[in-house]
């Protein structure tokens, strides 16, 4: 974690460990909830971190999910990040959804040394990425919004930007 000009380092704490938790959000106003590695409690996880941000009186939570989160999305990683959101919005704290696209990062990463990405998608296909500026962008501003009836609460934001992969 960085060393930040007015900032106080907690944790660190596992979104299942409720006492841990709530210690590191104490006092705080606003929990950015990046989603967790996809174990088998992934929900549970995230559930037990909302849960955590209500006994400490957080005033909201912005979650970071997946565009395309769904019940029936075939991508599995889609259909936890679309449950949190469920458990999210029945949960009675103000929050936003943010999803994003799929990162930039990913692909770069599996390109060769001629910038060729190979993969399942037959001969062109399309792709919609973010980079995680963008994202720190996005949740910053929606961060700093302290409007008391802002217009990111309960809202879904989907954001991605379009590009073109082909042979
Ligand atoms: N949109 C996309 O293209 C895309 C791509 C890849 C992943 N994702 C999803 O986005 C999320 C973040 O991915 P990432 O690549 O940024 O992962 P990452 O680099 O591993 O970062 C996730 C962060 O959350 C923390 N974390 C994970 N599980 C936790 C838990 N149970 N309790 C407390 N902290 C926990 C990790 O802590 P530690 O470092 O201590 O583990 C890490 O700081 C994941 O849910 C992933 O499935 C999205």
């Amino acid at each position: 974690m960085p060393e930040l000009p007015g900032a106080e380092r907690r944790g660190p704490a596992a979104y299942d460990d409720a006492a841990a938790m709530r210690a590191a959000v104490d006092r705080a106003s606003t929990l950015v909830l990046v989603s967790g590695h996809r174990t088998k409690r992934r929900l549970e996880e995230h559930a037990n971190a909302v849960e955590a941000a209500k006994a400490a009186c957080v005033n909201r939570v912005l979650y970071v999910s997946l565009v395309g989160a769904s019940p029936t999305a075939t991508y599995l990683n889609a259909r936890d990040q679309w449950m949190t959101e469920q458990y999210l919005a029945a949960a009675g704290i103000r929050h936003t959804v943010l999803r994003a696209g799929f990162y930039a990062s990913t692909p770069a990463a599996l390109a060769d040394e001629n910038f060729l990405v190979s993969g399942p998608g037959g001969g062109t296909g399309r792709v919609a990425l973010v980079t995680h500026a963008d994202i720190a962008n996005v949740v910053t501003a929606v961060a700093l919004d302290d409007d008391p009836r802002s217009k990111h609460d309960a809202a879904i934001l989907e954001w991605a930007f379009r590009g073109e992969l082909c042979h």
